[in-house]
């Protein structure tokens, strides 16, 4: 079986919730879950897959184990690596800065040589502007989750974009 490694942050636990409903989509043992916060660089070159989550803090800003760890982050390289980005933010409340943490999560890790799969329409959510966009804003570079409001959506999303990534992965 393809290992995939999840690698996420969290401060106040949603996306750690959420990574853990993602795990819960594929097959016992598929998944290793990592928290950024304990992760080492050497454990990005374990997998040919990852989905990657991160929230967005403070106005645009990276979460804080991330923030740590982006340096490290820029030093690997991702060269035809598959991954996929999962975001959380609150839409209503930081309307400005939706997501724009797994923008600039995108950013790096495509500039390293990654293939960013998972990209996701923006349809249903509502808000100003963010760094996660792409096809001239018709899309998010990943899947956007908000916990803050739109809590009930998370579970279809999340069974939706799995069965999106699972076929862009070659997994079935
Ligand atoms: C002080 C504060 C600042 C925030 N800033 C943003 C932001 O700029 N953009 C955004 O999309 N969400 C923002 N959020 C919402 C968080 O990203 C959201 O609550 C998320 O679910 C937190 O994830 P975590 O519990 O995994 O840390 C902010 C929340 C708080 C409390």
């Amino acid at each position: 079986m393809i290992k995939i490694g999840l690698f996420y942050g969290s401060d106040e636990g949603a996306t750690r919730y959420c990574a853990g409903l993602i795990k819960d989509q594929f097959p016992e043992g598929q998944i290793d879950v990592h928290d950024i916060a304990d992760a080492d660089p050497a454990d990005f070159g374990e997998y040919e897959f990852m989905i990657l989550g991160i929230p967005t803090w403070d106005f645009g800003e990276l979460q804080s184990d991330w923030e740590e760890f982006w340096e490290k982050l820029e030093g690997i390289d991702f060269s035809g690596k598959i991954c996929a980005l999962f975001g959380l933010g609150d839409q209503r409340g930081y309307g400005d800065y939706y997501l724009d943490a797994m923008g600039m999560l995108n950013d790096v890790i495509e500039g390293n040589g990654a293939i960013v799969i998972g990209n996701w329409p923006i349809d249903s959510y509502d808000f100003e502007a963010s760094k996660a966009l792409m096809d001239n804003g018709t899309h998010f570079v990943g899947l956007g989750l908000d916990e803050d409001q739109q809590e009930e959506l998370t579970n279809e999303r999340i069974e939706k974009w799995t069965a999106q990534i699972k076929e862009e992965m070659g997994l079935g």
